[in-house]
């Protein structure tokens, strides 16, 4: 195998030289006692399966390479990046779903997820699809606070609480699922104002999760969202291609949340707020899916690929992929569990592992 670096492609080749060394991965134990979920279908692993919506995945072909074929409500064909998160923080190899009643306090001591497919920074974001807003995640929060203490001490409750890192994943819904969605939302706000009053929002959040206890926080950025496949194949400019509108948008979205999290750090004493940003990653992926050992990039492995999510892969479930690990993206809308382990390493390395 030969590999041609251009010189403007020395962060792709960082980024290659990074996997290449999985052996050395470092995995951690015992310093981080918790990872505590807030956030979208990126990150959840379960809490739709009993709320009102029809945005869930909780049956086959869902969760096929998940440990035992089964479906959680994961949006993918097995785990999603905040479960590798918290294995490579030495914690357990899945974190579990608040809402699911399979799980109990016992379970949410060392990791807890209060995310919700659909959902965003913006009220108006989960009304689409009637999930759970942020404020209501924030809500559970405050209840599982008031269940930790009394199930492990308040001693050891706030040691969780303050030590423990949260990990926060949302706003891709809040431009395909809200701005460009719905008319009402574009006629009250320019583009560059709605990331603006995304982004008071992330804020606003961070400061009442830091008055609750949190110190050690991640805030993710959104991927280049116009390579979704569904956002390919209704691109109607130039079908199959990625809208590049829309990756603008994300970096110029990602660049705005880059500064909160300079600002918060700032202005919080003792806070520690880093910033996960996907982007660069995911689009190495999709642009050279080779080094990675993928080939199917534009259309997604449940159904034609094209179009399905949720619901619509059972329909299309006969015509889903034999092997995912050659997609990048499992449906329309979310990526393979492949992909997802691959930017939770690079993740992991070069920016979470600052919590240890
Ligand atoms: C979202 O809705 C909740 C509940 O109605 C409200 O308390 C909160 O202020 C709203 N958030 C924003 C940013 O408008």
């Amino acid at each position: 195998m030969s590999i041609t670096i251009h010189h403007g492609h020395l962060y792709s080749f960082f980024f290659y030289f990074l996997l290449l060394q999985p052996q050395q991965f470092f995995v951690a134990a015992g310093t981080i006692p918790a990872v505590i979920v807030f956030g979208d279908s990126s990150v959840d692993t379960g809490n739709n399966n009993g709320i009102q919506t029809l945005l869930k995945s909780n049956f086959e072909p869902y969760g096929r390479d998940f440990d035992g074929g089964r479906p959680t409500g994961r949006f993918s064909n097995g785990r999603v990046p905040v479960d590798f998160f918290s294995e490579y923080f030495g914690l357990k190899k899945t974190v579990p779903a608040y809402l699911d009643p399979s799980f109990s306090m016992e379970d949410f001591v060392t990791g807890v997820n209060f995310a919700s497919a659909g959902t965003g920074y913006d009220n108006t974001t989960s009304q689409v699809l009637n999930v759970i807003p942020l404020w209501k995640e924030v809500d559970y929060y405050k209840e599982y606070q008031v269940k930790l203490r009394e199930f492990v001490g308040a001693e050891k409750a706030n040691e969780i609480i303050s030590k423990g890192v949260y990990l926060v994943s949302m706003g891709t819904n809040d431009f395909l699922e809200n701005y460009y969605l719905l008319p009402t939302t574009r006629a009250c706000y320019t583009i560059q104002e709605f990331e603006d009053k995304l982004i008071g929002i992330a804020k606003q959040f961070v400061e009442e999760i830091y008055s609750l206890g949190a110190r050690k926080i991640s805030l993710a950025g959104v991927p280049p969202m116009g390579c979704l496949p569904l956002e390919r194949t209704i691109n109607f400019m130039a079908t199959l291609e990625c809208n590049e509108d829309y990756n603008n948008v994300a970096r110029e979205f990602n660049a705005k949340m880059h500064d909160l999290v300079k600002l918060l750090n700032k202005q919080l004493p003792g806070i520690h707020v880093v910033f996960s940003n996907p982007y660069n990653s995911l689009l190495q992926i999709i642009k050279r899916p080779s080094l990675f050992g993928m080939d199917v990039t534009y259309r997604a492995c449940c159904g034609t690929g094209l179009v399905e999510m949720g619901y619509l892969c059972v329909l299309d479930n006969p015509w889903a992929c034999l092997d995912a690990n050659k997609y990048v993206f499992w449906d329309s809308f979310h990526p393979t569990e492949k992909t997802n382990q691959i930017m939770a390493q690079h993740l992991f390395k070069t920016v979470l592992h600052r919590f240890l």
